[in-house]
């Protein structure tokens, strides 16, 4: 049984890129088979992942090309084992034109959803990493995905963009795109050490989606190993594994696999 979750927000510089390469070393670490797929032209994931986007071959884009022309494209061919006991699907500037050809192209939100199909069963959990924007390749990832993790800043008024994120959700699941669509959980990041601001910030989290929503009680801090461990192309968990950002992600990552599989017992 595979997971299959998309970080999502449409606003930069939030910690998607971050989360998910985090998630996906804190998963690995715990055993699971993981899939991080870079689904932003930028290619963020795949640097932070050590891989060079502009060498790395194939790449999701050529997975995306093939299908586009009418060929099952292998995309297994584009799978790259990482240095952390995870895979990775890394993505290459290119792929934003993919962005504009499946404007014309017939089940233009459910390319990825086929794509990741031949592979899904290899894996325990996909994480797919997305652009900031609510454009076609995030809808890809909306279609494809069981459920979403919404990263938002610790800072006064960030977490407002989340409903943004909130109704591309519901409008997929009315669409019948991917009706079973939800909310994975709410992660706080960058929260400063200035606990009382962070404490607020927590505060209208919980009183704005908290009803709805479940809100990762692990909260990130901020810390400038991320940037560090991002540019020497590693997780924080490996660059920096006694960082409290480090055990924060680990957190996050039994939390997200404690509530998947307590879901399935319920749902037996
Ligand atoms: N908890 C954190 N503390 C400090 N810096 C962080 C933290 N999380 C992410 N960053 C840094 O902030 C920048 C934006 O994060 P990123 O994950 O790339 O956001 P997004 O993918 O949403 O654009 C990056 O330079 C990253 O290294
Ligand atoms: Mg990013």
């Amino acid at each position: 049984m595979t997971r299959i979750i998309t970080i999502a927000m449409q606003k930069g510089g939030v910690g998607k890129t971050t989360t998910t390469i985090n998630l996906a070393a804190g998963l690995a670490e715990l055993g699971y088979q993981v899939l991080a797929v870079d689904l932003d032209p930028q290619g963020n994931l795949s640097q932070h992942a050590g891989f060079d986007p502009e060498q790395v071959y194939p790449t999701i884009y050529d997975v995306f090309k093939a299908e586009l022309d009418g060929q099952a494209g292998d995309v297994s061919e584009a799978i790259h084992r990482g240095e952390e006991g995870f895979d990775v699907l890394p993505s290459q500037p290119e792929l934003s034109l993919v962005e504009l050809s499946l404007m014309n192209a017939l089940s233009r939100e459910r390319f990825l959803a086929t794509i990741l199909e031949n592979v899904k069963d290899n894996y325990d959990f996909i994480l797919i990493d997305c652009s900031p924007s609510l454009n076609l390749l995030v809808i890809n990832a909306l279609t494809a995905a069981d459920s979403v993790i919404i990263p938002i800043q610790t800072e006064f008024l960030a977490a407002r963009g989340a409903s943004m994120v909130l109704s591309t959700i519901e409008t997929i699941r009315q669409r019948k795109l991917n009706p079973d669509l939800h909310v994975e959980g709410i992660l706080l990041t960058m929260a400063d050490t200035r606990t009382l601001l962070t404490k607020d910030v927590l505060a209208a989290v919980e009183n704005q989606y908290g009803a709805d929503q479940h809100i990762y009680e692990a909260v990130v801090k901020r810390s400038v190993r991320f940037g560090e461990s991002a540019v020497a192309g590693q997780s924080i968990l490996a660059y920096d594994p006694g960082n409290p950002g480090a055990e924060a992600y680990r957190e996050v990552a039994s939390e997200v696999a404690r509530r998947v599989s307590e879901e399935r017992v319920r749902h037996g």
